[in-house]
């Protein structure tokens, strides 16, 4: 037996532990391990093995650093088998978290007892795979079609408590869990369990089941949004009805290898380890976070709202301080509204909803936040009205408060520089809506202490976002890849492609929603309004004529229901624009401009490399760490399909090579003005590697 698998006696109840921290992966060793210790004690005098996990957890399934290697036997299937033929009865005791492969353990195993909360689900869709040791057709012979369908395809756990009135496990536990477990083992030491091997049962494809079958695959296509995964996945689900379990069980394993090494799995699994690169403190950092008890937020508009919301929902006391209690009214109305609707999907109850609201202590005093050991500002986005709010802040925080600015744009060593103590000041860009969009930039200013920084870092963790550090620079990480990408949208415009074709070129690449869609929804007046206060040069003027031209026209966009597109004032559902339409030949036509066709091709390339392109100048110039840290904002932030990885990873995944090319032929084409390539993606492109070498 492996060290990550071992077994101890407790009277004539044989426990195997696997003990693989930090969450319990089916590493080689573990699954050896397992197939080992089931096939010894079938020898010994137990008469029942109960099967746990260290750490207060079971199996968070397969080992994610194994994928793409070549296999190393036992595979997990055969482990399941194993189980699930032993001898002798076998009791999981599910809790903490129980995923993946980790649940496909356990229905190998005859029984599964489980703690309240455990989590249980297939978060497999997630990687860009489906289950791929017996997950598909295990399940729809214990549960029913829909639940199972949702469960292997939606990626989403469910708590041990629902699992238990699914029917998924057998006994909810609490108290001293390994005796829980235990007694229930002696319980049904003597009953007989062929039953209970769920290879051996058989469901059939009745009409009614067809029919559930196809109506939850409508709502699963509809969900996937170009993933091809959940699909493959009911597919999978489908056969447990229609072929015997070995053939079910083959098909699976071979749409799980055939995803593998496919590109949306490759590209899910550089974002799961991603994510978890992005949020660890940098290497050049030590000391300790401060503590986070209470927190202050300035501004009670849509942003400030929303950070508030995401702090009290986390647990914390909050101080909201605008500068009117009309505002202050209007702001906590829009809160209270915003968390209601959560009580009708189920999210939230009545009683949760009051418990937050109590948490939030409005104010319009800034004496009121001497208390605070977090003060994040969301007021008017100008340099003049946030050097005021600083200083404001700075003759109240408490030594130690970690003071922090929820700008996009500007410049945080400045803001840092109104204050007294710049070594407490950082930014942390929230995105709009706060309490619901994952991504946190975190942005290090040039005197940032330390344990400023990793305070921010815990503050992400606590209220479950997904922080990047990035460097200061107009527009940090995010905001300032838009402004290309953006770039070429208008360009094409302009050049003969249309609203409609663009975003819908980019909402099929898998973009949540295109660029045109998208300046509707924030308003085309600010787009206008800050292009006003720029100095900007003749070429960058004409980039946005059209939009421009519409804001003039009185079509800002979604409230005053049009701007590229028209909306329905009721529904708000988009439809072509005829007077845009107008607008957009008019405009061409003053330039001069010969209109042609676009391919979508086109589109994709030159709105996908100009972010590339952006992305590797913002690595080159230090704003960002890593090419994966811009994928993670763009992912988390951006509504970037995350099945294509991010922007740095699509570009690796077409090729650097290819990507530089066309930045060569597009720096000296027609628009060479808007073409600036990147040094370090020219010499990357000369390298077989990607842009973390
Ligand atoms: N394989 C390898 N490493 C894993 C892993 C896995 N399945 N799950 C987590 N880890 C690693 C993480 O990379 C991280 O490593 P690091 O410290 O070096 O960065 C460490 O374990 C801790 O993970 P988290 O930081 O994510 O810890 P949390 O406590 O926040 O979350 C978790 C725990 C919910 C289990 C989360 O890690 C998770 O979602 N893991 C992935 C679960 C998953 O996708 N399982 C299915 C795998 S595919 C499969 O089983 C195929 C099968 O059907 C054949």
């Amino acid at each position: 037996m492996s060290g990550q698998v071992r077994t101890e006696s407790r009277g004539d109840i044989a426990i195997v532990w696997v003990d693989h921290p930090p969450v319990n992966a089916l590493s080689q060793a573990v699954r050896q391990g397992l197939v080992d210790a089931v096939a010894e004690l079938a020898v010994t005098d137990h008469k029942a093995i109960v099967l746990a996990g260290v750490n207060d957890t079971f199996i968070a399934g397969a080992d994610i650093r194994e994928f793409g290697k070549p296999p190393m036997a036992p595979g997990l299937f055969e482990v399941c088998d194993a189980i699930e033929a032993s001898p002798l009865p076998v009791v999981a005791l599910v809790q903490g978290n129980t995923l993946g492969g980790g649940l496909e353990v356990a229905l190998g195993a005859h029984y599964r007892v489980a703690t309240a909360n455990t989590r249980l689900g297939f978060p497999e869709v997630n990687l860009g795979l489906v289950p791929g040791a017996g997950g598909t057709q295990r399940t729809p012979r214990l549960i029913a079609l829909t639940d199972a369908i949702d469960m292997v395809t939606s990626g989403k756990p469910v708590s041990g408590k629902r699992a238990a009135e699914m029917g998924l496990v057998d006994a909810v536990v609490d108290g001293d869990l390994l005796e829980a477990a235990i007694g229930f083992a002696a319980k049904i030491v003597d009953d007989p369990f062929e039953e209970r091997r769920l290879s051996r049962r058989s469901i059939e494809m009745t009409d009614e089941v067809a029919e559930q079958f196809a109506a939850a695959m409508r709502a699963v296509e509809k969900r996937a949004k170009g993933a091809v995964a959940p699909i493959r996945a009911g597919e999978c689900v489908r056969n447990a009805y229609t072929m015997p379990f070995a053939d079910g069980l083959k098909a699976e394993r071979d749409t799980f290898m055939e995803l593998v090494v496919g590109d949306q799995s490759k590209a899910m699994r550089h974002m799961f380890f991603s994510e978890r690169l992005a949020s660890k403190p940098p290497k050049d950092i030590s000391g300790e976070a401060r503590p986070i008890r209470t927190v202050g937020v300035l501004g009670a508009g849509t942003m400030g709202g929303g950070i508030a919301m995401t702090y009290a929902e986390a647990g914390l006391p909050v101080t909201l301080l605008d500068m009117s209690q009309e505002a202050l009214d209007r702001g906590l109305s829009v809160i209270e509204k915003n968390w209601r609707r959560g009580i009708r999907s189920g999210r939230v109850t009545e009683a949760g909803v009051s418990e937050r609201m109590a948490r939030l202590h409005p104010t319009t005093s800034f004496d009121d936040l001497a208390d605070c050991d977090l003060i994040i500002e969301a007021v008017f986005e100008t340099m003049d009205v946030k050097r005021d709010v600083f200083r404001k802040i700075d003759a109240v925080a408490k030594p130690g408060a970690v003071l922090a600015t929820n700008t996009s744009y500007l410049d945080v060593d400045a803001i840092a520089a109104e204050t007294d103590r710049p070594q407490d000041v950082l930014g942390m860009h929230y995105f709009s809506p706060a309490n619901i969009m994952k991504l946190l930039e975190i942005v290090r200013a040039e005197k940032t202490a330390d344990d400023v920084l990793l305070t921010a870092l815990k503050a992400a963790k606590l209220t479950g976002k997904t922080a990047v550090i990035a460097g200061v620079g107009h527009g940090f990480i995010g905001n300032r890849l838009l402004t290309p990408y953006q770039r070429q949208a208008h360009l094409m415009l302009l050049e003969g492609a249309s609203p409609q074709q663009i975003d819908q070129a980019l909402t099929r690449f898998g973009m949540a929603m295109g660029p045109f869609a998208m300046g509707d929804l924030a308003g085309l007046d600010i787009g206008y309004k800050s292009r006003q206060d720029q100095d900007l040069n003749e070429e960058e003027r004409r980039v946005y004529r059209i939009a421009d031209a519409l804001v003039e026209a009185g079509h800002l966009g979604q409230k005053s229901g049009s701007g590229f597109y028209s909306y329905d004032p009721e529904t708000r559902a988009r439809s072509h624009n005829p007077a845009a339409e107008g607008i957009v030949n008019k405009v061409r036509t003053e330039l001069g401009i010969n209109q042609r066709e676009i391919s979508d091709e086109e589109i994709i390339e030159r709105t996908q490399f100009a972010l590339a392109n952006e992305g590797a100048h913002v690595l080159s110039e230090g704003i960002a760490a890593r090419s994966s840290d811009i994928d993670t904002v763009y992912v988390h932030g951006y509504g970037y399909p995350r099945w294509r990885g991010g922007p740095m990873h699509y570009a690796e995944t077409v090729g650097l090579k290819t990507v530089a090319e066309k930045l060569r032929e597009w720096s000296n084409g027609p628009n060479a003005v808007h073409w600036t390539p990147s040094d370090l993606l020219m010499e990357r492109a000369e390298g077989d590697g990607g842009f973390d070498q």
